[in-house]
């Protein structure tokens, strides 16, 4: 986390939350097929909200993260 936040730039820093809302879209997604044995409705109306939000999450880190990148200099040294 230092080497992303701490000494790094913005599009570090975008990586870095890239791999946490991913991670946050796998445990949800993980949480949505256990819950098609369970068949709890509360945990299916959760699952319902969260799902599609942790999707955008993902594609505006990735969309912020990819126009950064399009202005970066690859031969400058990080
Ligand atoms: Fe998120």
């Amino acid at each position: 986390m230092t080497t992303y936040l701490e000494d790094g730039d913005a599009l570090d820093g975008l990586e870095f939350l890239s791999m946490s809302e991913a991670g946050e879209l796998a445990h949800w997604k993980i949480v949505e097929k256990l819950n098609d044995k369970a068949g709890d409705p509360d945990i299916g109306r959760l699952v319902e909200f969260a799902v599609p939000v942790q999707q955008q999450h993902v594609a505006s880190v990735a969309d912020q993260a990819l126009e950064l990148a399009a202005d970066e200099d690859p031969d400058e040294e990080s």
